[in-house]
């Protein structure tokens, strides 16, 4: 049934030594799907990653591939019966074998088959003329993808990848990465992949699952999750961010940016304004004055530049506010690098903004 999901994940915990490092993950993934497990070092991403792929047990809960049990609180199928390919952190290629030898290590059926599906691979991961070499003959790279062309060859239904493009620099990165996803969505297969870079995450995920502490605090499109996070953390994860208080009374918050709607929180209560340097803009001193106020930007707040740093493609620039001495971060067209001791006025992007109420 094409609406039955390959790959469903649901309320899994892990625990070790009385600890829950997966708590209640539940996610599912179609054929062609990629969903990327993101959060920080030690959130439970690579113990989700091997409880599907059966080197795990879980405490409790239950995967099934197209709907049928791969393990659960009475059965436990063992990785090799789970048609699910894996490329893990610390992949290893067998060192006696050759590099074309390793890529046909999970294949089976007739030589001539075997040796086109070896030869099609190495070609896909740009090592045409390797299938002879002895894998100590390769950079870290180079192994690497040797690595992604063995997993890939048997075409598993569920691909599991755990930072898998984590030694390659970056501009062979961008291109073996576009590479990999775009021959794993030819063969239909769902993809889970592991990662701490958010752009990694945003440039190949279907869909993000945000980790942390072992729980999923946010699932959804890339668009979705960077443009309406949950919370001031997941809203830091994907880039710097900009805080600044204020209190409600009657939804709405005053501050020197003008007033910011709070719907759904309670009078009194004390919120978190965030935005990113990018929604920030920047505009002349006019003599002591700013821009004139609008419904859009606000109320302009004076600053003066701290420091400005050149990026490439935009300048990041640092401002210590008049209003209370803090500093907010601006990015801008790397044509402009002001110098510091410039005052300058600001206006935050109204519909770029997130309110949150303050955690205690
Ligand atoms: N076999 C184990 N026994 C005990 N604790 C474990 C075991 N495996 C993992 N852990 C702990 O579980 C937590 C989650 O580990 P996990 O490897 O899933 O993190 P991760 O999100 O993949 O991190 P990283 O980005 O650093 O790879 C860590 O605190 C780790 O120390
Ligand atoms: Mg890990």
């Amino acid at each position: 049934m094409a609406d039955t999901p390959r790959l469903e994940v649901d309320h899994i915990t892990c625990r070790f030594d009385g600890r829950e490092v997966v708590r209640d993950v539940s996610f599912a993934v179609r054929p062609g799907e990629i969903l990327c497990l993101l959060g920080p070092s030690g959130c439970g991403k690579s113990t989700s990653l091997r409880v599907i792929a059966g080197i795990e047990r879980q405490s409790s809960g239950l995967v099934r591939a197209d709907g049928a049990p791969l393990s659960d609180a009475r059965m436990h199928l063992p990785p090799e019966a789970r048609g699910v390919g894996l490329i893990f952190q610390d992949f290893a290629l067998f060192p006696h074998l050759t590099v074309g030898q390793n890529v046909a290590f999970g294949l089976r059926g007739p030589r001539a088959a075997m040796a086109a599906r070896v030869a099609e691979l190495l070609e896909r991961v740009d090592l045409g003329g390797y299938a002879d070499k002895s894998p100590h003959m390769l950079s870290g790279g180079e192994q690497q993808r040797v690595a992604l062309a063995r997993a890939l060859a048997p075409r598993p239904r569920i691909m599991l990848m755990d930072e898998p493009f984590s030694g390659l620099d970056n501009r062979l990165r961008d291109g073996i990465r576009d590479e990999t996803l775009q021959l794993l969505k030819d063969e239909g297969t769902a993809v889970v992949l592991v990662t701490h870079e958010p752009e990694e995450a945003m440039r190949m995920a279907d869909q993000i699952a945000l980790m942390r502490d072992g729980k999923i605090v946010q699932k959804g499109a890339p668009y979705n999750i960077y443009n309406a996070p949950c919370d001031k953390a997941a809203a830091a994860f994907f880039s710097d961010i900009n805080v600044i208080l204020g209190t409600v009374q009657g939804a709405l918050v005053d501050t020197p940016f003008g007033q910011f709607l709070a719907p759904g929180h309670a009078d009194g209560t004390d919120v978190e304004i965030v935005f990113r340097p990018q929604h920030v803009k920047i505009d002349f001193d006019r003599g002591g004055r700013g821009p004139n106020p609008t419904p859009q930007d606000g109320t302009p707040a004076r600053g003066v530049v701290e420091r400005a740093r050149f990026m490439g493609h935009e300048s990041l620039v640092e401002f210590r506010m008049d209003f209370d001495g803090g500093i907010l971060k601006a990015t801008v067209p790397a044509v402009f690098l002001p110098k510091p001791g410039t005052p300058l006025w600001l206006t935050v992007r109204r519909d770029r903004c997130f309110v949150f109420a303050k955690k205690r």
